[in-house]
């Protein structure tokens, strides 16, 4: 196996000691990029740009060849499972994901079964194996999925944009049905992250974006369980390399003491948090990822490198910090502004590794 040439990404990951912060952009491959929008017009819709390897490898490319960024996330979805589960997965038109037949009955519900990865989502490792030859070893490939309770929320939704009516009745007057379709979930974000990390994805990152609607007991049993499930089934160890993980819940800042204990290197950070509490909190455990308000980004590059300083300031000297975003970068972001992002964390950060 050829050698990376920057391994900034995963050294921080691992806590080892860097020359500088990496940083990388959640969604960094997305509509607030003119090139992403004219790649998937030829496409024809989101869903296209997913399943077609070479244009997932085109437009995953395209962030690292605007900004040095330490690393590329692979261009998918969290919602490819509940698809190849049979779902239905499609995109209205600026309307959000929805599916065409959520889980609402027992009967469907009892005869969920996990995808294989190799055959019904083999148009993501295509992507995987694609992208890390395009990569040539520049920079690491992270790989990633939802977390169970996430992919549950839109499963059993039908949609993003809810209350969560449905899910949380489920939880409360049908705990076991919930228990049965997270678990089914669970299983098949192992596999998936398995095969993905098989076909050359050098860390992976679970997304719980609704982790964060659940109440403190129902957080640990509903989500953080599931995950820890996930964690301890993953591949460590690919082609002699460590392959680390990241758990992002969003608005799990009340509940980093248990996130860390679930086996992950690496904890995910929203912007509601001070990262110097969480290293105070947690950072003798895990790494930390993030956590820039993305609307600091509507901002100047003066000020961007100013909230920048901050956040590199709170966390303070040493290694075990990766910059990024506390949530998606916005569409309408200004591509300017991820450069001054990217420059400020890069220029400013050195001073806190020696
Ligand atoms: O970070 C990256 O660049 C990798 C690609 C990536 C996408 N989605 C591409 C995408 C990743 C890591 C995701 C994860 C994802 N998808 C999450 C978890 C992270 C988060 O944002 O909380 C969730 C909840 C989803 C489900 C999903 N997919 C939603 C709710 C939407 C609509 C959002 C919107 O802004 O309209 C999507 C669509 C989607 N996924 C887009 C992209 C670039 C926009 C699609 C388009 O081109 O129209």
């Amino acid at each position: 196996m050829k050698k990376l040439k920057n391994d900034t990404l995963l050294k921080a990951l691992l806590k080892q000691p860097t020359e500088y912060t990496p940083v990388w952009m959640m969604r960094q491959a997305g509509r607030y990029l003119p090139e992403y929008n004219k790649t998937r017009a030829r496409a024809g819709d989101f869903l296209s740009l997913c399943k077609n390897p070479d244009f997932a490898t085109e437009v995953t490319m395209q962030p690292l060849e605007r900004y040095s960024l330490d690393a590329a996330i692979l261009f998918s979805d969290i919602l490819t499972i509940p698809d190849a589960m049979g779902l239905g997965l499609y995109f209205a038109e600026g309307e959000g994901p929805k599916f065409e037949r959520p889980l609402r009955e027992e009967k469907e519900i009892r005869s969920l079964t996990a995808p294989d990865p190799a055959v019904h989502l083999k148009y993501v490792m295509d992507a995987v194996s694609q992208i890390r030859k395009t990569l040539d070893n520049q920079v690491p490939l992270i790989g990633f999925s939802g977390s169970p309770f996430t992919l549950a929320c839109y499963m059993i939704e039908g949609r993003g944009g809810t209350d969560f009516r449905q899910i949380k009745t489920m939880l409360y007057k049908r705990p076991d049905l919930l228990h049965h379709i997270l678990n089914i979930t669970a299983q098949s974000v192992t596999d998936y992250l398995n095969a993905q990390i098989e076909s050359g994805a050098q860390a992976v990152m679970i997304f719980d974006t609704w982790g964060g609607v659940l109440s403190h007991s129902a957080y640990q049993e509903f989500s953080l369980q599931y995950m820890k499930q996930i964690l301890a089934g993953l591949k460590r160890e690919h082609d002699g390399e460590r392959i680390p993980s990241v758990v992002f819940t969003k608005g799990g800042g009340l509940w980093l003491e248990s996130i860390a204990e679930s086996g992950c290197d690496a904890l995910g950070l929203d912007w509601t948090i001070n990262i110097a509490e969480a290293r105070n909190r947690v950072g003798h455990k895990v790494a930390l990822q993030g956590n820039l308000d993305p609307a600091v980004l509507f901002s100047t590059p003066e000020i961007i490198a100013t909230e920048v300083e901050k956040i590199l300031k709170d966390y303070g000297s040493g290694s075990g910090h990766v910059f990024n975003l506390g949530h998606g970068i916005s569409q309408f972001t200004p591509p300017e502004s991820a450069l001054a992002l990217i420059d400020a964390v890069h220029s400013l950060s050195k001073k806190y590794h020696s």
